[in-house]
């Protein structure tokens, strides 16, 4: 076998024989990264507005969590959970402390984190609540995206995510995002907790109405089942605050966190709780192999160091602000619409002046690397260390693409 040439398309072309086609990768090859910036095996730079789905929101290789990382490489990175291990107790109590949270489940997957919620509600259900044995119901939003398990694509409402991937897990009952008047004519004796994004990422950046937040606090808490906060997405300072639920004031029973707490540098998520909820698990009931391993347990803490300052916070809430006011101005320019929370926005764009895709390849030549979701939507989550001069260049590279025509 011929080694692939060092160039994009050679190493593209490389790829297809042996590689499982569960993505449509833009065509560009990445061979390393700095802050803001990726670079491609040419050489050639781009501006990174994607940050990974927000796995990288304090952009790439950051110097305090890769100092973080080498340090514990040299010292201890694996035990399993059959032992103790000297960095689990700090990583859980900064976690629980950031959060406002109680107790830490630590995973590593966002999918697992979903997972792991899901099992502990369902446990909560029949020993706190009194659920009658295997009736527990969990109640979730159409045009969710919690991850790709088959208990999880069960239910989605996204037919390729989906379709032929059955059978699925029973006890899940879907209603419209935004409806409290749904949720609460789905809300019954059996409820174990309502699953929600507090904004919907892969919907394509969908922010629910003022209210819907606190309405599913208030309404969850009469019904007396629990508020499962999916923010693997939306937290840890990409919609300005360090959850997106405190937007509204609102502290759930649940919240699962992922991405951006592996710091882009290992996968680590974790569920947070309150006592009486995560305390069901007993030793030997959930697990996992590599969950809250010292090295993720190095990074994660040195990622929650960052959080505790407020400085990623706030950065996101002010170009955040210059973000929206960009958008505005496209507004009309070939964006027909946006939703935005912090420095992350959802892009409607003209249907006449193509597809997301289309425009995230042109943008793509101009060197900015977006994603588009749903046809007409392009999503923008920059690491949240650019600067206002990066954002706005990319916001002018944007209004030149829309303003050429194809
Ligand atoms: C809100 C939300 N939940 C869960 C997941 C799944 O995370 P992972 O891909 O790490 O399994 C994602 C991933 O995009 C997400 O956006």
């Amino acid at each position: 076998m011929t080694a692939p040439t060092r160039t994009s398309a050679g190493l593209i072309a490389a790829e297809e024989p042996v590689l499982a086609q569960n993505y449509h990768p833009l065509p560009v090859v990445v061979a390393r990264a700095e802050g803001a910036w990726v670079e491609d095996v040419e050489g050639r730079r781009y501006l990174d507005m994607l940050a990974g789905y927000s796995a990288l929101n304090f952009g790439h290789r950051h110097p305090v969590l890769i100092e973080a990382a080498h340090r514990q490489l040299d010292r201890l990175t694996l035990t399993s959970r059959a032992f103790h291990h000297d960095r689990l107790a700090e990583f859980a109590a900064r976690l629980a402390a950031l959060t406002g949270q109680d107790m830490v489940l630590p995973m590593n997957t966002g999918a697992e984190a979903v997972e792991s919620g899901i099992k502990v509600a369902r446990k909560w259900a029949y020993e706190v609540k009194g659920v009658p044995a295997d009736r527990a119901t969990i109640v979730v939003a159409a045009d969710n995206f919690h991850g790709r398990t088959t208990t999880i694509v069960g239910f989605s409402t996204d037919e390729t995510a989906r379709s032929g991937f059955g059978p699925f897990t029973p006890g899940f009952r879907i209603v419209p995002y935004n409806d409290l008047a749904a949720l609460r004519a789905a809300v019954d004796g059996t409820t174990a907790a309502v699953l929600i994004e507090p904004v919907q990422g892969e919907a394509g950046v969908v922010i629910p109405d003022d209210g819907y937040l606190a309405g599913v606090r208030e309404l969850t808490r009469r019904a007396g089942c629990l508020f499962m906060a999916d923010e693997i997405q939306s937290g840890l300072g990409r919609t300005g605050r360090t959850l997106a639920v405190e937007h509204e004031s609102v502290v759930p029973d649940l919240v699962l966190l992922g991405k951006a707490l592996g710091g882009g540098i290992v996968p680590v998520s974790a569920v947070v709780g309150r006592r009486e909820v995560l305390g069901v698990l007993r030793p030997g009931e959930h697990g996992s192999t590599f969950g809250g391993n010292p090295l993720a347990c190095a990074v994660g803490t040195a990622v929650i160091g960052l959080l505790e300052t407020g400085e990623f916070q706030r950065r996101a809430a002010e170009l955040g602000a210059v973000l929206r006011a960009g958008l505005a101005e496209l507004t009309g320019k070939g964006v027909v619409g946006f939703r935005a929370r912090g420095l992350w926005a959802g892009v409607d764009i003209d249907p006449a002046l193509g597809t997301g895709r289309e425009v995230g390849e042109r943008l793509l030549r101009e060197g900015i690397l977006v994603k588009d979701t749903h046809g007409f939507t392009i999503r923008l989550a920059p690491p949240l260390t650019i600067t206002a001069e990066e954002l706005h260049n990319a916001l002018g590279t944007l209004e030149k693409v829309l303003a050429s025509t194809v």
